[in-house]
C-alpha cells in the first residue's frame, strides 16, 4: 500500500509539472490603430490621417487582443457589431447591446487620449469616429476588422457570472486539531487524492469482508 501510494504521488507530481510547463503557441497582441499616424482626423485636409482600412488589412486580430487608439478629444471611438450602425456613421439609433462608445461628448479639443479596446467577440467588429456629425467617419475614420479565435479569451476578459455566495470558513475551525489519517509518504496537492484512494481501498475491503 505504501509503495503503491508513493508511486501514485510521483505520477501526480509529474502530471502537475507537465501541465505547468505547457506554454501557449502564440501570445496576445496589442495593435496601435493607424500605426505611427495614430487615430486622427486632419481637419485642414478634411481626411483621416491615414487609410485605416489599409492599416486594418495589414494586421491579424484575435480574441483577447487590444486595439490601442492613440488620439485626442477631437475624435471619438465607437465600436459596433452592427453593419447598419457602422454604415450610418452614427450611433444615435444604435442598441446598447451591439454598440459601445468609448469616449465622446468632450467639449475640450486637443486633449490627449489613449483608448484601449479589448476584442471579445469573434467575427466582424466595426470602428468609427462619429465626430463632426459623421464627417470624420465619411472621410476615412472608419474600418472593419475580422476577429479570429486565436488563443480564445483570457480569463481576465472572460468573466463568468460571480459564484454563489459561500459562507466564510468558521474561524474556530483553525484551532481544532486537523483530522488526518496517519501516514508518512503523502504530501502537497496529491494528499487529497491519495487519502480518497485509501478510503476507497478500505471501503472495498469492507465490502469484500461483508460478501464473504
Ligand atoms: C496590451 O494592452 C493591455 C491593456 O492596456 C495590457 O494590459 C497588456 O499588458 C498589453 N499587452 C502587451 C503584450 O503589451
Ligand atoms: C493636416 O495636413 C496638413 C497638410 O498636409 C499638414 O500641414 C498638417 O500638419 C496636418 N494636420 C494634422 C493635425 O495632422
Ligand atoms: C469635408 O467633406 C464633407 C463630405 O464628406 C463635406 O460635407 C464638408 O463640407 C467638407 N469640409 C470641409 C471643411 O471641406
Ligand atoms: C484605402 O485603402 C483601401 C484598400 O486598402 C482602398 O480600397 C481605399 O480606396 C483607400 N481609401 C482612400 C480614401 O484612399
Ligand atoms: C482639434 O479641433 C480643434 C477645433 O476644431 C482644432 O482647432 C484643432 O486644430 C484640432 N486638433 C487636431 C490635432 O486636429
Ligand atoms: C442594427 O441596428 C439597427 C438600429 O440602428 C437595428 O434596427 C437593427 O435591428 C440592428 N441589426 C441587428 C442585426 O441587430
Ligand atoms: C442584441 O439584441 C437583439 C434582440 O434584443 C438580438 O437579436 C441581437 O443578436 C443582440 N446583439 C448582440 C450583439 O448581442
Ligand atoms: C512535505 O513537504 C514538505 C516541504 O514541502 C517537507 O518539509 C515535509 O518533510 C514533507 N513531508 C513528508 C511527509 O514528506
Amino acid at each position: 500500500m505504501a509503495v503503491e501510494t508513493a508511486a501514485f504521488t510521483a505520477v501526480v507530481a509529474l502530471l502537475i509539472t507537465a501541465a505547468a510547463s505547457q506554454t501557449p503557441p502564440t501570445a496576445y497582441s496589442n495593435h496601435t490603430v493607424g500605426g505611427p499616424a495614430g487615430w486622427f482626423f486632419n481637419a485642414t485636409k478634411n481626411i483621416s490621417a491615414t487609410n485605416y482600412s489599409s492599416w486594418a488589412a495589414s494586421q491579424t486580430f484575435n480574441l483577447g487582443d487590444f486595439l490601442i487608439f492613440r488620439t485626442n478629444s477631437n475624435q471619438t471611438v465607437i465600436q459596433t457589431y452592427n453593419l447598419t450602425t457602422f454604415q450610418s456613421c452614427s450611433f444615435d439609433d444604435a442598441s446598447d447591446n451591439d454598440t459601445v462608445q468609448y469616449n465622446g461628448g468632450d467639449t475640450d479639443f486637443n486633449k490627449p487620449l489613449i483608448i484601449q479596446v479589448p476584442l471579445t467577440i469573434k467575427g466582424s467588429n466595426y470602428f468609427f469616429s462619429d465626430a463632426n456629425d459623421g464627417v470624420q467617419c465619411q472621410e476615412g475614420m472608419a474600418f472593419e476588422i475580422q476577429v479570429n479565435t486565436g488563443l480564445g479569451l483570457p480569463p481576465s476578459l472572460n468573466q463568468p457570472p460571480p459564484p454563489p455566495y459561500a459562507t466564510p470558513p468558521d474561524s474556530n475551525s483553525a484551532q481544532m486539531p486537523p483530522l488526518m489519517i496517519p501516514q508518512t509518504k503523502d504530501n502537497g496537492s496529491s494528499k487529497t487524492i491519495a487519502n480518497s484512494r485509501r478510503e476507497l481501498f478500505f471501503i472495498a475491503v469492507m465490502v469484500l469482508l461483508l460478501l464473504c
